[in-house]
């Protein structure tokens, strides 16, 4: 590929990582192209099934795609079990270390050993092969084993993120109907105890179905235990309950393997649901060939395990893979600005993958807290979550990859389960641009009426073909999934994100054409802000909108109409502030809360939040003759 002439910026990857790579590019790239189902079967051969599948794809009643159709597998299994055969059993699985500096390792016989415990555990709690499981922990590995024990017995796990308050935990607990929630004392946050146990309590003062709640000890702080509902997890780990059976559920291709609830055009977030086989022969894929992982290296996400890049790429992905793994429970500045630089130096990580929104944090810190570190055992650097920006791509590059690096721009989406644009590690690079979609992933640009447009013109991003890691559902709503997704451009999966692609075919992402904002990489609807707010009993009505921001990305920008009898003040600004946080959680804090006497509405009363985007901006608003006044 390297001989093409390319426009623009462009970094070519040097002979050394070409010639390393998993991915022998040209060969990939064409070979999906003539057979993409043949792509991915061959891909699905390199994993284990209890019984194979008669059809790679079933489309014969699309959108509702079917893949490895009557396959049998456990992605569990293949996690753990298959390794334990070969010399990766005494291979470290995860290495962890702790905000406080702690330290614990996983080797895969370890991390089998564990997750086996604790499948009997849940199991011996009644839990059942599609019963859902609710896990609200911090960075800890339990939330691995927890996730990996539910997949053992053909359990549904639903992660929340720790970073999610009482009302974030509620919904989700209630639109499952969990059975169990797994939770954690507290997490280590900045230094600060995050009370996870205590907002779970009040979380689940409303929360009918959950019958038992495993608690694992990692503050030791003073909690609350409910006698009859609340259980140690530790205890629980050392009953001879826990080491009754050694059984793995044999599960079909199509059947449920987890939600992850996202925020999506309007309304509540939505569970979106995987499945075993197609969403493990995706994560298994893409993360061999993207950050081309081979037997010696240590890599590390440092993503969180509560959203989908967690799921993928710290947990799935890694261990299906053999990998090792790195994982860090705290914030990257604590307690300086050099944490994950002395990380990375001291276990000699070979991959980062992160995102934009933490290099613009450490790169404002400037090169000094890098460059007195080590960091030559680096030879793939990664990002995700939103567009990274050139210069955040150039110091990244150059301060931390000290230019040997390529840097893997990752586009996809809980939805999409894996990667879908990315350059692979022989891809010329290009800053800002995620490149090429991957072998097997048909991507385009369309406007209106869902016709290719011309290079370097703005449209809406879409998938033309189904891929094996699609959503396949959304949890409850199935009529959702198909107009939110499939109805827009008929046959056509509406990203909702618009992007360019420029006279090489490169895609470039400007951002979403829907009311998510991206704030430090994090999805948040504005729905989910606008009910917090309302649901204080000062506020009538209120719109939230993302406004850009230097470090974030975005950020919450809050338009409040007070009810009668409520003063404007910045005491209750505060307030209401401290309400969206306790509500949804501290990301979702707006920025900023401006109290106004009223919002521009379309004559059907739907707030347009575009006008106030362009207002806060001093842009011209565009048109307005839907605009009821
Ligand atoms: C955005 C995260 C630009 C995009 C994996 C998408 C990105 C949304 C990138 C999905 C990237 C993700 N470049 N934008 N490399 N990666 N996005 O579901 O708007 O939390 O639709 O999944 O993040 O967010 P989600």
């Amino acid at each position: 590929m390297s001989e093409q002439k390319l426009s623009g910026e462009v970094f070519y990857p040097s002979k050394e990582v070409i010639e390393k790579a998993n991915a022998k590019c040209r060969h990939l790239y064409e070979s999906a192209e003539k057979d993409f189902l043949g792509f991915w079967e061959t891909e699905a051969n390199e994993l284990h099934w209890f019984k194979k599948w008669d059809n790679v794809l079933d489309d014969s009643k699309k959108p509702l795609y079917k893949w490895f159709t009557k396959g049998m597998t456990n992605i569990a299994y293949n996690c753990l079990d298959v390794h334990l055969n070969n010399a990766r059993r005494n291979k470290l699985a995860f290495i962890w270390e702790g905000e406080r500096g702690e330290f614990r390792s996983y080797s895969y016989f370890a991390l089998h050993r564990e997750t086996n415990k604790f499948a009997n555990v849940l199991r011996s709690l009644g839990v059942k092969k599609g019963d859902r499981v609710t896990i609200y922990m911090g960075r800890v590995p339990e939330l691995a084993i927890a996730m990996l024990a539910c997949a053992r017995i053909g359990a549904i796990h639903s992660v929340v993120y720790g970073g999610f308050s009482v009302e974030a935990l509620h919904e989700r607990l209630e639109d499952s109907q969990s059975k169990v929630l797994i939770v954690a004392d507290g997490a280590y946050q900045r230094g600060k105890i995050v009370e996870l146990k205590k907002i779970a309590d009040e979380a689940l003062q409303r929360a009918a179905t959950v019958e038992s709640v495993l608690v694992v000890k990692r503050t030791g702080h003073e909690i609350v235990m409910q006698p009859g509902r609340d259980m140690w997890y530790h205890e629980l780990m050392h009953l001879p309950i826990a080491h009754s059976d050694d059984s793995v559920e044999k599960m079909d291709a199509e059947d449920p393997l987890f939600l992850l609830y996202t925020s999506g055009t309007t309304g509540k977030p939505k569970a979106i649901m995987h499945t075993h086989g197609g969403y493990m022969v995706g994560t298994y894929t893409t993360l061999k060939y993207v950050f081309d992982i081979h037997e010696q290296d240590r890599y590390w996400c440092a993503a969180d395990p509560g959203w989908i890049t967690g799921h993928s790429y710290i947990v799935y992905g890694p261990l299906l893979n053999g990998a090792t793994s790195f994982m860090y429970e705290g914030a990257p500045t604590h307690p300086y600005p050099n944490r994950w630089w002395q990380m990375i130096e001291k276990y000699g990580i070979n991959i980062l993958y992160t995102a934009p929104t933490a290099i613009r944090g450490l790169m404002k810190f400037g090169e000094a807290w890098p460059n007195r570190h080590n960091l030559s055992s680096l030879r793939l650097l990664g990002s995700v979550g939103e567009p990274i920006n050139p210069e955040a791509w150039r110091w990244y590059h150059k301060v931390i990859g000290n230019e040997k690096c390529p840097i893997m721009d990752t586009w996809w989406q809980t939805e999409t389960g894996s990667f879908m644009i990315t350059p692979l590690p022989c891809t010329p690079l290009k800053p800002g641009s995620g490149t090429k979609p991957f072998p097997g992933i048909k991507a385009d640009v369309v406007n209106e009426e869902g016709k290719s447009v011309k290079p370097n013109e703005e449209g809406y991003l879409v998938i033309k073909t189904p891929w094996p890691s699609m959503l396949r559902t959304i949890w409850n709503d199935p009529e959702r999934y198909v107009k939110q997704y499939w109805n827009r451009f008929p046959g056509m999966y509406m990203t909702g994100d618009s992007a360019k692609k420029d006279e090489d075919g490169y895609f470039w992402i400007i951002g979403r054409v829907d009311d998510v904002i991206k704030v430090s990489g994090y999805r948040l609807g504005t729905a989910e802000i606008e009910s917090a707010l309302v649901s204080h009993p000062s506020v009538a009505e209120a719109a939230a909108i993302g406004l850009p921001h230097e470090i974030k990305g975005n950020a919450i920008y809050a338009y409040v109409i007070l009810r009668t009898g409520y003063e404007k003040s910045e005491k209750l600004i505060e307030e209401l502030r401290l309400h969206v946080g306790h509500e949804v959680g501290p990301i979702a804090k707006p920025e900023k809360i401006e109290i106004v006497e009223s919002l521009p509405k379309t004559r059907s009363g739907k707030i347009m939040r575009r006008v106030l985007k362009a207002k806060a901006l001093g842009q011209d608003p565009g048109n307005l003759s839907t605009l009821e006044e």
